[in-house]
């Protein structure tokens, strides 16, 4: 037996200095294990084979042929697939039925998973599933996404669809200067480094699931809901994580992998290639935003309304929320907001990195630049004249608002004072440049959370929750947090994630996992401290001790809670070639404590660098004749690369929020809010022509034309 006493860190504590990765050693020489790197004994090979066709049923599937190929062991599709549970909620209601595979003949979309192959080795499965024969009898198909669809619905999705207040006509007419315009933003995909992968096992009727995803807990409720299971009997795990962005929740090649490990008796593992991520993991929806501004002369809005429309499947009614910001940003005498979604045959879309904010920030932030622009005021002046004092929606408080504070810092560092408000007027060479700005926000939440937090016999600590760390720095930040809360020194915890049989654990979603597992593990760090206190004596097994977090988060006041930032671009356009280049980025952020400087500034610079990508090259393009996407591939679609990244900076301002346990409120997301729209105003102020319609491609900016000069 060992006696330990907690030792103090140092006076100013681990959160809030910059700290390595605590796993980056294991990353960089391979040592980390990735879902699909797994070695097991009798491992099979599981490669599913897509629809090519966008609309229809299954007729046949010609199954001999391939099963007398070399190494195939089964083929699985709805004709003979085990029969799953469809009817139940998940933890963020019904999942996408995407994941429910080869439990009918219909084909709702082009890329649907229709069978998979097993086999031995992935190159044998594969060779299988390119040869299999798969008859349709096919039906038109239905993907033409427009500002007009009269099937147009608007639901209330965790939200209201509609808010309205004042008259807006009236506010409109009334207005010394008024902007009504529509935006466009196009289909966008996660892309992340490491495709999804599973490998699936069974004993003595439990299923055990190796996993790359962004929360264990959520895929161990979903799974236990398909196959009709207690979730006591799954165990999923996801250690580590190649990016997740949304994408990576319960999809179509873990429930597959799941079902061909049961018909076979074996473990079976499931890789998605690279294409069929662009059809089976989720992706951006493409809106259609129509934002109407009234002002009066000195810039106080009257009227604001801002509508937007998003595409989804006709297997799962997704609504990408871009009105949010306007219900959080701006106020005005008459307000109104509306999200409609209308149902086409393409895949399912689903969260990606700001949901909403995103695309929202590109058409809200756009309009106020127009408005600024016609009122002749300064973009940022109009931004200020503009910072309610209360949720213009909710008219409850802000739990921190710090937007001014962002906007000043970011003024003089990006060296906006002094700013010719003209656009057109500077040139260097063939080049014309141009600045612009755009206020962020993203809501700060959490999600209730188990941990459990061990004293270990040589004075170490261990803590155990089921958190995810997508690439964020997670398992660093709540080392950090967890030194603190327990005033030791970080190399004397280590966090254990990425195992649903912790308990359960919010998901790295929403920019609410470091605050929701901080606040688990701040909880049981202050029991293990009464604990210690009043018996140091460690037996060999440890003092564990278990926080859960769901009664204090329900406890919470009734706040407008999100983060704010305020992005700078400056752009060169050369109007002959069309060619945009980002110079420079700089992002303010009020984003709550900042619990770890190095991994947080690349968070915010990767959102940031995703904004300029945004902005200038991701597009997802349609095929109206065979409803798939033209390129559905790294090649074909298109995102900033190094070349095109130029220096970008991130910082922040204090900003605690005195209702959480550590002050965090969330940075996961608010990096990417708001950077398209800043880099598509510089555009106009290099050029004077307002690009609404993302991305800001070369013949887009050819056929504007050039400025006069
Ligand atoms: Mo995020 S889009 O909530 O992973």
């Amino acid at each position: 037996m060992t006696t330990t006493t907690p030792r103090p860190a140092t006076a100013a504590g681990a959160v809030g200095t910059a700290h390595p990765r605590v796993e980056g050693l294991e990353k960089v020489t391979g040592a980390a294990r990735y879902a699909a790197e797994f070695p097991l004994p009798g491992l099979a090979h599981g490669w599913l084979v897509v629809s090519r066709v966008a609309r229809g049923r299954i007729r046949s599937i010609e199954t001999g042929p391939v099963l007398a190929m070399p190494g195939v062991l089964a083929v699985l599709h709805h004709g003979n697939a085990p029969r799953l549970n469809t009817d139940f909620e998940g933890l963020f209601g019904r999942p996408d039925q995407t994941a429910a595979v080869f439990q009918h003949d219909r084909v709702p979309h082009a890329g649907w998973p229709v069978a998979l192959i097993v086999a031995e080795t992935p190159e044998q499965a594969r060779a299988a599933a390119e040869s299999l024969t798969v008859t349709y009898d096919e039906e038109p198909h239905d993907i033409a996404f427009t500002a007009d669809r009269p099937d147009a619905c608007t639901v209330d999705d965790h939200m209201p669809g509609v808010t309205e207040k004042g008259d807006l006509e009236a506010e409109l007419a009334a207005s010394a200067a008024v902007v009504d315009a529509e935006y466009t933003t196009p289909e966008e995909h996660h892309a992340m480094m490491e495709p999804h992968a599973a490998t699936a096992r069974w004993e003595d009727g439990r299923l055990d699931l190796l996993d790359s995803n962004q929360g264990t807990t959520r895929v161990q409720r979903e799974l236990a809901g398909l196959f009709a299971l207690d979730p006591a009997g799954i165990r999923v795990r996801s250690e580590h994580i190649g990016g997740g962005f949304g994408s990576k929740g319960l999809r179509a090649h873990q429930v597959a992998a799941a079902m061909a490990a049961r018909v076979l008796d074996r473990p079976v593992r499931v890789v998605l290639t690279r294409r069929q991520m662009f059809s089976l993991t989720g992706h951006r929806s493409p809106t259609v935003q129509r934002v109407r501004l009234g002002a009066g002369a000195d810039g106080r809005l009257r009227a604001l309304e801002h509508r937007s429309l998003n595409r989804t499947s006709t297997v799962h009614e997704f609504l990408e929320p871009a009105a949010i910001p306007a219900r959080v940003m701006y106020d005005a005498d008459a307000h109104r907001t509306a999200m409609e979604m209308v149902r086409l045959d393409v895949p399912s879309p689903t969260w990606m990195r700001a949901p909403g904010e995103a695309p929202g920030s590109f058409a809200l932030e756009s309009a106020l630049d127009e408005l600024a622009e016609k009122l002749g005021l300064d973009p940022i002046e109009l931004r200020l004249r503009n910072d309610p004092e209360r949720g213009p929606v909710s008219g409850l408080p802000f739990a921190g608002r710090n937007l001014a504070a962002c906007f000043r810092e970011g003024a003089r560092r990006f060296g906006w004072a002094g700013r010719d408000p003209r656009p057109g007027v500077r040139r260097e060479g063939r080049w014309l440049l141009g600045t612009g700005t755009a206020a962020a926000s993203f809501g700060a939440g959490a999600g209730p959370s188990t941990a459990t937090l061990t004293a270990e016999p040589d004075g170490t600590f261990t803590v155990r929750i089921a958190a995810a760390d997508i690439g964020t720095g997670a398992r660093t930040a709540l080392t950090l947090v967890a030194a603190d809360a327990l005033k030791v020194t970080p190399d004397r915890v280590r966090v254990r994630i990425g195992d649903s049989a912790f308990g359960p654990a919010m998901i790295a979603g929403g920019s609410t996992g470091t605050r929701s597992w901080s606040w688990a593990v701040m909880a049981a760090a202050e029991e293990l401290r009464e604990r210690l206190a009043l018996a140091p004596d460690i037996p060999a097994e440890g003092i564990t001790v278990r926080a859960d977090t769901t009664e204090a988060l329900g406890t919470l006041s009734q706040k407008e809670r999100h983060s704010f930032g305020a992005q700078f671009a400056e752009v060169a356009v050369d109007p002959a070639t069309g060619e945009v280049r980002v110079r420079r980025m700089l992002g303010i952020f009020a984003a709550g404590r900042i619990v770890n400087p190095l991994t947080a500034r690349s968070q915010l610079v990767g959102g940031m660098t995703w904004g300029l990508s945004m902005a200038l090259h991701e597009e997802g393009v349609r095929d109206r004749a065979f409803g798939g996407l033209y390129g559905g591939d790294l090649a074909g679609y298109h995102i900033a690369s190094h070349a095109d990244v130029p220096a970008i900076e991130a910082d922040w301002v204090d900003d605690p929020d005195p209702e959480d346990p550590v002050g965090i409120k969330g940075i996961g997301e608010i990096g990417i809010v708001g950077a398209a729209a800043a880099v598509a105003n510089a555009v106009w102020h290099a050029t004077g022509v307002r690009h609404r319609h993302l991305p800001i491609r070369p013949d887009r900016v050819i056929a504007a034309g050039a400025p006069d000069a």
